[in-house]
Parts: structure tokens; C-alpha cells; sequence
């Protein structure tokens, strides 16, 4: 990539703290401009607002390391499909944050600036298109599957099994998002909880989120036989394929979900890896699906599990409380993989945790983590990694 980073990130820098006002702007310039393109996009514009600027700090941050950000890029480009998004849009989108940039920039704003801004994006989209347009023929832009079955495991979860019209691919640990036309354009990632089967039904596991819109709908009102989307199967908190190493999974709420598709992967080596499952939820009620756990530990003799759920009232940082007291109590992680899979902030909190206790950060592995909940936004892109929060629970009132 041929531009000059540090150029892009000090003049991030600059907006990055009226983010909400550039976000807002950016979408008003690009309807006013384009008002075809407003159908593209969902009714509740706020969280996708969050999430270009999520973006927008995923991006500038990797600029150094082309290799990670250009396969970040092409997952997106090729994700970008399931949004009707053509080539002939990027021109404009581009137009849009190029404008917001120099808006929110005010005197910094330099022609030196505007042409590396320019470059980058150009390199950006040109990676995303390429990438969408080599997607081999016959790739679905999404998938129609058929609710086949729903269950529900506990008072705010429900298991979805997704019946996909074409083959869905997928690896054990990877996530899908899902759309209903209920809601029109609204997409949201949920892990998908089995190893591919014969007859390539899905389960998704969804906990209801206060005031969430798709996991309301989900959890409460799809019914059998109703219609959804599946974009293409994303993330890589997949087991390494060559491992024999003893494998910590840890998983928190449908975190379970993504964790029962590895330990599904892995039951043929069950027998002989040594694995530990750290099962945790809020309370004993919301420990659910605990007849598949026991059938694994039936059929996999080195299989150990701990369920971690505190007392009633004890809520979120007493679940917290006995995750880390289980890792400390255990002590020396060191030649171990370790798999996270929970509600956001679990995964960085303990990674910092096990890497303490001796686990190797290149064998920790979890989805990435959303930038985007009911918080202040920290200032600079260093608060924004190194800020130190509590655990948030899945549960959104909790929050505070
Ligand atoms: C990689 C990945 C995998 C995921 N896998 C699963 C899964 O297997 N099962 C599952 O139930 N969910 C999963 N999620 C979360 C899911 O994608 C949605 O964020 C969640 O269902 C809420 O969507 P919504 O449309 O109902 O809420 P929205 O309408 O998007 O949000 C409503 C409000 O709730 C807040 N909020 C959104 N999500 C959460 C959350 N998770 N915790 C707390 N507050 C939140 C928002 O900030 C917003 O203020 C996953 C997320 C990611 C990034
Ligand atoms: C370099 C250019 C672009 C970048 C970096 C980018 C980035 C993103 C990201 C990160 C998301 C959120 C994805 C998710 O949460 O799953 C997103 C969503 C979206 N993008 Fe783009 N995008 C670009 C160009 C475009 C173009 C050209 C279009 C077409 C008009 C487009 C249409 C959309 C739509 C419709 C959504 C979903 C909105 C929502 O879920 O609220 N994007 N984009």
C-alpha cells in the first residue's frame, strides 16, 4: 500500500473524538447524494453508525500490517455482497467520508491530507471489490434458510435450527449473521453451534437483548417454517488443525454455542486430548443445554468440565468472579490452546488474564470483538485498546 499511514492516522486522530457527528454527517451526505442507496442500508441507522467508525478505527490501526488488514478487507468486500453493495457505489461512499473527514478536520485539513485519504480509500474499495468479484460462480450473495426448528433452552435463549435451501460452507468455530425480513436489512453474527451434518441443518443459539431488535425477534416471534438469510460463514476462532495440544475452552451465556461446534469437531479426539470445558452463565437457570454436555463427557474420557454459575443475586461479576478464580486455581496455562467464546469484553479480560498464567498469546483464539455498546467512547485510539472495563454481561440493563 503506497500511501503514508501516519499521515491517516493523525488526521484520525484529529475527528476521532466527534465520531457520532462524522458518522451522522457521513450518511446524510451520501443519502442526500444518492438517495437510491438508502434503500440498501436499515430503518435504525444508529448502530450501523457505530460500526463505519468501528471500522474506519479497525482499519487505520492495521494500516502497518498490510497482511492482516487486506485479508480483514476481503472478508468484508466479500461479506458486502449479501448488501447489494455494487462497484459503481464505492465511488460514492468514498465521495461521503471523504467529506465528513474534511468537514469534522477543519483547519488541520490539507491537500496532502485529502489526496492520501483519497489513495487509501481507493485501495480500500479496490480491495473489496476484487475480492467480492473473484468469489467463485455460483457463491450465493446470501443463503435462504428455512427455520426448521426452535427450542427454547432457557428464559431468554432459544435454539434455532436453520434449515439452508444450497450447501452452507463453514468450519466449526465460525459465525454467521443472520437477517429476517421482518427486518428488513438489519444483520447480526451469531456463532453457529454444530460441526457440519449430513443433513446440513444449523443451529444458532440467540439470547434476547433488552430493546435488541433482531434477538427480540428471534427469540420471540420466528416461527417454523419462516424464512431467513444467512450471509457467508466469517471469523477464524477455529481449532488449529495441527494441534495435539491440551485445549481450554472457555465459554460464557451462547458462548456455548461456537464452543459445543469445536468440542462436536474434536469428539473423535476426545478420547485422547486432554480438554477442559469452563462452562459459565448468570445462574443455574441460565445453564442451559447441559444434556448435550453430558453426553460428551459420556463419550469423551479426557474431557474435564467445570460449570461456573453464582448463587441467586450474586449476577454477572460473581459468574466473572469464578471464571477467574478457576483459571487462577488451575494456575500454569503455558502449552495449552485457548478458546473464548462469550459476551463482549469476556474474551479480552480473560486473554489478559491466561496470558499472565503462562498461556501463549499467539494460541489464545476468539471471534473479534465488537467495538460498539452503550458506553462513552474513549478518546484516542490507545484509550480505546488499553482502557481497562469490567467484564459486560450479555444483558444490556446491566450495563448501567
Ligand atoms: C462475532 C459475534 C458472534 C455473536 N454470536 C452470538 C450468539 O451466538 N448468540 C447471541 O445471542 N448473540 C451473539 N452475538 C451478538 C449478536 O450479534 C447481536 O449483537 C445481539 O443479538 C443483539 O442484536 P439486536 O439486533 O437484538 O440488538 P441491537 O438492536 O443491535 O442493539 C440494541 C442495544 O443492545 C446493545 N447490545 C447489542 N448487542 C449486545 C450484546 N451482545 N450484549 C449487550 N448489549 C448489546 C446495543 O449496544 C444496543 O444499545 C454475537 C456477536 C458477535 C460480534
Ligand atoms: C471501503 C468501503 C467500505 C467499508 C470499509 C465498509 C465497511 C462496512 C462495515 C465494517 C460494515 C458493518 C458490517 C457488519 O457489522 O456486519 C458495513 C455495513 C454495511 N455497508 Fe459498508 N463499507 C464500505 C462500502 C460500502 C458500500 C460501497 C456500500 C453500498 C452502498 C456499503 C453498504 C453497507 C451496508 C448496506 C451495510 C449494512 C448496514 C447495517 O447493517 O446497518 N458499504 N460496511
Amino acid at each position: 500500500m503506497a500511501f503514508d499511514p501516519a499521515v491517516l492516522r493523525d488526521s484520525f486522530a484529529v475527528v476521532e473524538r466527534r465520531a457520532d457527528h462524522l458518522a451522522t454527517y457521513f450518511y446524510a451526505h451520501l443519502f442526500a447524494h444518492n438517495p437510491g442507496l438508502r434503500a440498501l442500508f436499515p430503518d435504525e441507522m444508529a448502530e450501523q453508525r457505530d460500526r463505519l467508525f468501528a471500522a474506519l478505527t479497525r482499519i487505520v490501526l492495521r494500516l502497518d500490517d498490510p497482511a492482516q488488514l487486506t485479508g480483514y478487507l476481503r472478508a468484508l468486500g466479500r461479506d458486502h455482497r449479501k448488501f447489494r453493495a455494487a462497484p459503481e457505489h464505492y465511488p460514492a461512499v468514498g465521495a461521503s467520508l471523504i467529506a465528513a473527514l474534511r468537514h469534522f478536520s477543519g483547519h488541520s485539513w490539507t491537500p496532502e491530507i485529502e489526496k492520501t485519504w483519497t489513495e487509501a480509500y481507493t485501495v480500500i474499495a479496490q480491495v473489496m471489490t476484487e475480492a467480492a468479484d473473484a468469489v467463485p460462480d455460483g457463491t450465493p450473495a446470501w443463503w435462504e434458510a428455512e427455520v426448521a426448528g426452535r427450542r427454547r433452552a432457557a428464559a431468554d435463549i432459544t435454539v434455532l435450527t436453520l434449515a439452508p435451501a444450497h450447501p452452507y460452507p463453514f468450519v466449526p468455530g465460525q459465525y454467521l449473521t443472520l437477517s429476517s425480513p421482518r427486518l428488513p436489512q438489519v444483520w447480526r453474527p451469531y456463532s453457529i453451534a454444530n460441526a457440519p451434518r449430513p443433513d446440513r441443518t444449523l443451529d444458532v443459539h440467540v439470547r434476547r437483548v433488552p430493546g435488541g431488535l433482531l434477538s427480540t425477534a428471534l427469540v420471540d416471534d420466528v416461527a417454523p417454517g419462516e424464512s431467513l438469510r444467512l450471509g457467508p460463514a466469517l471469523g477464524d476462532a477455529v481449532l488449529d488443525p495441527g494441534s495435539h495440544r491440551p485445549l481450554l475452552a472457555v465459554a460464557g451465556g451462547t458462548g456455548w454455542g461456537q464452543t459445543k461446534a469445536l468440542l462436536e469437531q474434536l469428539a473423535a479426539e476426545l478420547a485422547t486430548r486432554e480438554v477442559t470445558l469452563l462452562l459459565a452463565a448468570r445462574s443455574d437457570a441460565e445453564q442451559y443445554d447441559l444434556a448435550a454436555v453430558e453426553r460428551l463427557l459420556a463419550h469423551c474420557g479426557r474431557l474435564r468440565v467445570l460449570l461456573a454459575a453464582p448463587r441467586p443475586g450474586g449476577g454477572r461479576d460473581a459468574a466473572v468472579g469464578l471464571v477467574r478464580d478457576a483459571l487462577l486455581r488451575h494456575g500454569d496455562w503455558s502449552g495449552w490452546d485457548v478458546h473464548l467464546s462469550g459476551p463482549p469484553g469476556l474474551a479480552p479480560a480473560l486473554a489478559g488474564l491466561l496470558a499472565g498464567l503462562g498461556a501463549d498469546p499467539a494460541r489464545i483464539r476468539h471471534d473479534p470483538v465488537p467495538a460498539t455498546f452503550n458506553r462513552t467512547r474513549p478518546l484516542t485510539s490507545s484509550d480505546w485498546f488499553l482502557d481497562q472495563r469490567d467484564v459486560p454481561w450479555i444483558n444490556r440493563t446491566e450495563l448501567g
